[in-house]
C-alpha cells in the first residue's frame, strides 16, 4: 500500500479568512460516543469499558512506573513484548495512544484514492479519514450484519471493518475478512474487542497478508480509557511510516508499563476467564431484552448487545429519568432511531435495567 504524500487529494478543502487552506470537516455525528451520554447519577450502560478495573496488580503496575516518570518514554521493550505476544516482530508493531490514534494515523499516511468503511462499526476510522478531507464510500451491511466479502468493492484501495464489531457485536469469520486482503489494497481491521472472544479464533492478529493492519485496544477490558493505550500490528513499511507520523514520545511511561502487562501470561488468563463469565451474562441480557419484545442482533460476541425496539429514543429518555444511560445508536451509519446498543454488565445491573426498561416501556403513551 502506498504512503502518502503531504496533499492528501482532499476535495474538501477551502480557504478560511486568512487565505490559509483548511479543512471542511463534516463529522455526521460520527464523533458521538457513549461517554456523552452518561451522567452523575446514572448506571453506565452506555460505554463498553469494563466495570471495577483496573484490578489491583494493574493499579500497582502503573503506580510503580511513576518512578521512571522523570525519564522520556522509550517503547522499545513493550513494542517487543507486545510484537513477541503475536508472534509478530518489533517492526511490524506500533504502539499508540488508544486504538483510536491508529485509525488518525492511517488516514494520515494512507494514500488510497477509493477508500471504504464498512458500517455499521465505531464511527472513527471514517471520522479519521474525513479529518484529513478524505470521503469513503460506505458500505452498510444489511441485518444480521454478517460481512458478506461480495459487497466490497474491487477497486477499493482501503477496507476498514471491525471485529467484532461496535455496536453489533457481530463477530466475523476471519476467512470471510482475510478473503479480501490483496496487494495494492490495505485491509485495517479493528480488532478493539477481540479479547471479549474466548480464544480469540477469528483474530487475524498473529496472520500475515498483504496489506493487512490490525488494530488493538487495551482500554476497554482493562479499564484504561483515560490512559489511552493500543496498537498496530501491519507491514513493516507502513508501520515505520506511522511511527514517522505519531507525535514523538506519545505513548507515556504507565501506557507502556500497562501494555507489557495486559499481554502477559497473567493478564491473559484473567482476561479470558472475564470472557467466558461476560458470555453467560450477555446471555441472560440478550433474554431478558427478547422477553420485553426487543430484537436483539443474534450472535454478540462483544461486551454489548445491539437492540432494536419501537420508540427506542424515547425509551432511551425515559430510561435516563430512572438512572440508567444507554447508547443511542442512531449516530451509526446503518442503523436508525430505533436502535440502541446496551453494554453488559452485572447480572443484579442487568435485571435492575431490565425492570426499569419494562417500566419505561409501559410508561410510553399507547
Ligand atoms: C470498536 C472500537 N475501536 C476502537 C475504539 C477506541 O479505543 P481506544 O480507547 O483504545 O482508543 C473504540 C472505543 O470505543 C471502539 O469501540
Amino acid at each position: 500500500m502506498p504512503v502518502a504524500s503531504d496533499d492528501h487529494g482532499s476535495t474538501d478543502q477551502e480557504p478560511d479568512q486568512a487565505g490559509q487552506r483548511r479543512h471542511v470537516v463534516d463529522h455526521h455525528g460520527l464523533r458521538h460516543h457513549g461517554d456523552s451520554e452518561v451522567g452523575p447519577g446514572l448506571v453506565d450502560l452506555a460505554v463498553n469499558v469494563r466495570q471495577g478495573m483496573p484490578p489491583t496488580w494493574l493499579r500497582e503496575i502503573l503506580v510503580s512506573s511513576m518512578s521512571e516518570i522523570s525519564a522520556y518514554p522509550n517503547a522499545e521493550r513493550a513494542t517487543r513484548v507486545v510484537a513477541e505476544y503475536h508472534g509478530r516482530d518489533p517492526d511490524e508493531v506500533l504502539l499508540t495512544v488508544g486504538a483510536a490514534e491508529a485509525f488518525t494515523l492511517l488516514a494520515r499516511v494512507l494514500a488510497t484514492a477509493r477508500p471504504v468503511v464498512v458500517h455499521p462499526q465505531f464511527t472513527e476510522p471514517e471520522a479519521a479519514l474525513r479529518a484529513v478531507g478524505l470521503v469513503p464510500d460506505r458500505v452498510v451491511l444489511p441485518d444480521p450484519f454478517v460481512l458478506d466479502a461480495s459487497l466490497i468493492p474491487g477497486d477499493a484501495d482501503l477496507v476498514m471493518i471491525g471485529n467484532p464489531t461496535n455496536p453489533t457485536s457481530v463477530l466475523h469469520p476471519a476467512a470471510t475478512i482475510a478473503s479480501l486482503a490483496r496487494p495494492g489494497r490495505c485491509l485495517v481491521v479493528d480488532e478493539a474487542f477481540a479479547d471479549c472472544v474466548p480464544g480469540e479464533p477469528e483474530s487475524l492478529a498473529s496472520v500475515r497478508l498483504p496489506g493487512l493492519v490490525v488494530v488493538r485496544s487495551l482500554t476497554k477490558t482493562w479499564g484504561l480509557a483515560g490512559l489511552r493505550i493500543g496498537y498496530v500490528i501491519g507491514p513493516p513499511e507502513l508501520v515505520a511510516a506511522m511511527r514517522e507520523a505519531q507525535p514523538l514520545w506519545a505513548v507515556s511511561t504507565p501506557a507502556l508499563a500497562a501494555a507489557e502487562a495486559c499481554v502477559s501470561p497473567r493478564a491473559q488468563a484473567e482476561a479470558a476467564r472475564w470472557a467466558e463469565e461476560m458470555a453467560g451474562r450477555r446471555q441472560v441480557l440478550a433474554d431478558g431484552l427478547g422477553a420485553l419484545g426487543a430484537y436483539v442482533v443474534p450472535e454478540a460476541r462483544g461486551s454489548f448487545v445491539c437492540v432494536r425496539l419501537p420508540h427506542a429514543l424515547r425509551l432511551r429518555t425515559l430510561l435516563r429519568k430512572k438512572g440508567f444511560a444507554v447508547r443511542r445508536a442512531d449516530t451509526f451509519p446503518g442503523l436508525g432511531p430505533e436502535w440502541l446498543r446496551v453494554a453488559v454488565r452485572d447480572d443484579e445491573t442487568t435485571a435492575a435495567f431490565l425492570a426499569a426498561l419494562k417500566e419505561a416501556r409501559d410508561d410510553l403513551p399507547a
